[in-house]
């Protein structure tokens, strides 16, 4: 074998482009029929909901401005003067929730049904880097409204990167405070951070997510459905138009759920108003500032253990994700499924059950 092929026909194997024709793709792509083929629906939503927020997020930048003078007065303005504004606003706010909930539900799924495996390796790290995209989507998103939650909130999860130079030997305990300021922008959360998180959220994310969605779609195209099932699977349906037919309904049933939230329940109601009040930079934090609720789960962890805990752990798990392909190679279906239902477990019980479990471990000190 020439060092070539060497190199070469992994990289053929993992992007194989011969394949990039309307035929493979799209006429002969078969979708296998399973206990799990409901799986299959989720990367589609999650689409769905990108979608979603690309339209919304454009029409919202037609009114919102990105100063600390403006933000919030331009945010009360969509909401309640421009016609459709607060539909427009609430859907992209369900939407940001919504769209967490699926991409942590389809990691879980693809997990579980080992579609990380050989030669798929690229369609899981892609995932990967655009479930971190999806969170730090919400996170500078959330800075946006300038009012009092949304801007003491970021100070608070700002000040835990800072946390972490405590653990840090010599020189280099400086560089988590100089990565604070550099997305600060100065000492404290202002018009700079602001600005930052601004083009972070419009345009820099944006065109991120572009590239790897991009590249996650070519390649779960390129290969095709993978099996899902440990046993040998003898029913398909046909991609096109059987199994898109299915994903379209979905995706109208699914949007028009949204919809009816995004016009009954204002995003602003699950919070006092008080958290909702324009940001005062001269006054006090005020009670109840807490991340959004799927952040709950390292949140609350963070508020009962020691903080190097949860940093040693972040940083495992992270080198986990990316390295699932190599490190369970060699594991069942039923062994990943259990390991992913656990995952799920522990996230629905941070995220319903944390704050009484703070309460419960302080309270008993
Ligand atoms: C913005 C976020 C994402 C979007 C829009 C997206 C979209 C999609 C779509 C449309 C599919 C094909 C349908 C399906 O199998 O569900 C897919 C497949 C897949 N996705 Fe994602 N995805 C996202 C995030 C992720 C994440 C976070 C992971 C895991 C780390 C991941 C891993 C996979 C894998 C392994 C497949 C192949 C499934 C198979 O071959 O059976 N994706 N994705």
């Amino acid at each position: 074998m020439s060092i070539f092929s060497k190199v070469l026909d992994p990289m053929r194997e993992r992007l194989p482009l011969d394949k990039f024709n309307l035929k493979s793709m799209v006429y002969n792509k078969k979708v296998p029929q399973h206990k799990m083929k409901w799986a299959y629906y989720l990367g589609g939503l999650a689409l769905l909901f990108f979608t979603i927020q690309l339209i919304t997020g454009l029409l919202l930048l037609f009114y919102y401005q990105p100063t600390t003078e403006e933000a919030y007065d331009s945010v009360k303005f969509i909401t309640e003067q421009v016609p459709g504004g607060a539909v427009i606003r609430n859907l992209h706010a369900w939407t940001s929730s919504a769209m967490v909930l699926i991409v942590i539900l389809h990691l879980l799924t693809t997990f579980a049904m080992k579609a990380f495996e050989k030669p798929r390796e690229i369609t899981w790290v892609t995932g990967v880097i655009l479930l971190f995209i999806t969170f730090g989507f919400s996170f500078t998103g959330y800075l946006l409204p300038w009012h009092q939650l949304s801007v003491n909130a970021t100070k608070v999860a700002l000040e835990f990167i800072g946390v972490v130079g405590q653990y840090l030997p010599g020189e280099y305990s400086k560089i988590p405070h100089q990565i604070v300021e550099l997305i600060q922008g100065g000492a404290t959360v202002g018009q700079e951070t602001l600005s930052r998180f601004f083009a972070i959220h419009v345009v820099i994310l944006p065109l991120c997510i572009f590239a790897f969605l991009g590249m996650h779609l070519l390649v779960v195209q390129l290969h095709g459905m993978s099996k899902g099932v440990d046993k040998e699977v003898t029913v398909h349906e046909k991609f096109f138009p059987d199994f898109l037919i299915k994903d379209f309904s979905l995706w109208a049933i699914v949007f028009f759920i949204l919809f009816v939230l995004a016009i009954t329940i204002p995003i602003d109601s699950f919070f006092p108003y008080p958290l909702m009040e324009p940001y005062n930079p001269l006054g006090s934090t005020p009670e109840g500032i807490k991340p959004e609720w799927y952040f709950f789960f390292i949140y609350y962890p963070m508020e009962i253990l020691p903080f190097w805990i949860i940093l040693v752990a972040s940083i495992v798990l992270v080198i986990i994700l990316f390295l699932v392909p190599k490190i369970f190679a060699g594991t069942s279906r039923k062994t990943l499924a259990f390991l992913a239902i656990l995952a799920f477990i522990y996230f629905v019980i941070m995220t319903v059950f944390g704050e009484s479990i703070v309460t419960l471990v302080k309270g008993g000190h």
